[in-house]
Formats: structure tokens, sequence, C-alpha cells
């Protein structure tokens, strides 16, 4: 695979990135970070050993997707897939007395990121088809007291990755959306660690899996799957007296 990702200087990204890396993919890195982006292709670069480009790429600098695409399809000669792991984070508390950082939220994880999606599914359908696999998270499953915010921007993503999928699908566009549940990264550093939580590297061959398979949406940690089953069917009367 020729591999654009922009998210993999940390994380589940990262992980990934080597995962790919170790098994030959080519990738090309896009991140806001220069000397983050520097490192991380000199990492991938000892575990694969082919060259691996980088391109400054900000969520919050929309004006800058396609520069930073068309960079990665020039060092590639072309690319197939595009992931996309970069979001932001922040308790819901939080959010609610920094209203400046809510926004900023709400901005990068749902319109920039969408706006970066588009971006990379017209390039990947004017050549042919190819994978988007984008991280959205089993937040956006259920309005949930501690993730309203960030619950509320991930639904939103992954409602748009579940309409590519059925309006692209049959031009070559396979659309994965990969929901989270808690995997222990910078992201949740300082948060009390529930049950079935999840480690990147663990995690990073379903992900793999699944966007050599084409699926259109992976739960990691897998049990993930079946805990949002049973929290999608709780009662309203039940989800406003728990704390989860
Ligand atoms: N960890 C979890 O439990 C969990 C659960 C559900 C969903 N998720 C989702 O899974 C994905 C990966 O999470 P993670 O835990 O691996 O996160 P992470 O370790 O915090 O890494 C986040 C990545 O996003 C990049 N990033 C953040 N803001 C950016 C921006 N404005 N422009 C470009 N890149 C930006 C970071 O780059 P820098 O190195 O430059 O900061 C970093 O590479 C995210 O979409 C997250 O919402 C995570």
């Amino acid at each position: 695979m020729k591999v654009v990702i922009l998210g993999a200087t940390r994380g589940m990204g990262r992980a990934l990135a080597r995962k790919m890396a170790a098994r030959g993919d080519r990738l090309f890195l896009l991140g806001r970070d220069r000397n983050a982006l520097d490192r991380s292709a000199q990492d991938l670069k000892a575990l694969g050993g082919a060259e691996v480009g980088t391109s400054h790429c900000d969520l919050e600098q929309p004006d800058g997707f396609a520069a930073a695409l068309a960079a990665a399809e020039t060092a590639l000669g072309g690319f197939d897939t595009v992931v996309v792991t970069a979001a932001l984070f922040a308790p819901q508390d939080e959010l609610e007395r920094d209203h400046l950082l809510s926004r900023r939220l709400l901005d990068v994880n749902f319109t920039r990121t969408i706006e970066f999606c588009e971006e990379a599914r017209r390039r990947l359908t004017g050549g042919g088809g190819g994978t988007l696999c984008v991280f959205s998270s089993v937040a956006g499953e259920r309005g949930r007291k501690p993730v309203v915010l960030y619950g509320a921007a991930k639904a939103g993503l992954s409602h748009y990755l579940e309409g590519l999928d059925h309006k692209f699908r049959s031009m070559g566009l396979k659309t994965v959306c990969v929901k989270p549940g808690f995997v222990k990264t910078d992201m949740t550093a300082g948060l009390d660690r529930p049950p079935f939580s999840g480690e990147p590297e663990k995690i990073a061959p379903r992900v793999l899996r699944a966007i050599d398979r084409g699926r259109p949406v992976v739960y990691v940690p897998p049990p993930w799957r079946w805990i949002m089953l049973v929290i999608r069917n709780l009662p309203r009367a039940i989800m406003r007296k728990v704390g989860f």
C-alpha cells in the first residue's frame, strides 16, 4: 500500500504506522509538528527500510490540506490509502468552562476532519479508488454525560463516514471507520481506566486487518462492540442516572 497518515506522531496512529512500515507499506506522514514528524519518519524508515516523506498539515489550518496531500502524491507517485487518527480531546467539564476550547475541539474533530477527508476522497476516487480509514470513537454512539461535546463531534464524523461508504464504495472507495473504546495513549493520560482498555500496539493489527479487508466499521479493543450494543439500548431514564 501507499499510505498517507495524519496523526502518526503519537498514540494509535504511530502504532499503526509502525505496523505498516514493518510489513513494507510505503508511508508519507502529515502533521503539525515538524520535529515530531522528522523523528517519526526516521523511526519508520529504520523499521521498513524505505524513505518516509513528511509534510506540514494542521487540522486547524484547512488551507494547507490540498498542498499537504499533493506533496504526498508527488513523493509516493500517487497513494491508495489515507488514514486519519489526529484529533483533540478534553474532558466535558473543561469544555463547558472554556468556550474557545470547545469551539476548537468541535472544529478540529468534526468540520476540519471532514474537510480533510473530502480532499482525500476527491484524490482517491480520482485515482480509481482506495481506502479512507478514519478514527472516530465509541463516544459518538450514544449521548453520554462525560463526552457530550466530544461525542457529538464524533457522532457527526461517524455519520459522515457511513454516508461516504454508502455513496462511494461502488466507485472503488472503501471507508473504514475505527471506533476505539478506551486506549492508553497521551489522549487518555490521567483519566480513570475502565475495564477492557487497550494498548495502541495491540489494536494496530486489528485496524490494519480492517483496512486490508475494507471493513466499514471496526471496534477496538473488540469487546467494545458488545459494550456499545448494550449502551446503545439502555433506556434514557438509566442514561440520565449513570455517570459513564
Ligand atoms: N485513546 C482513546 O481512548 C480513544 C478513544 C476513542 C477514540 N479515540 C480517537 O482515536 C484517535 C487517535 O487517538 P490517540 O489516543 O492515538 O491520540 P493521541 O495519542 O493524542 O495522538 C493524537 C494525534 O493527533 C495529532 N493532532 C492533534 N491535533 C492535531 C492537529 N490540529 N493537526 C494535526 N494533527 C493533530 C497529534 O499530533 P502531535 O504529535 O503534533 O500532537 C497526534 O499525532 C483520535 O481520533 C481519537 O479521538 C481515542
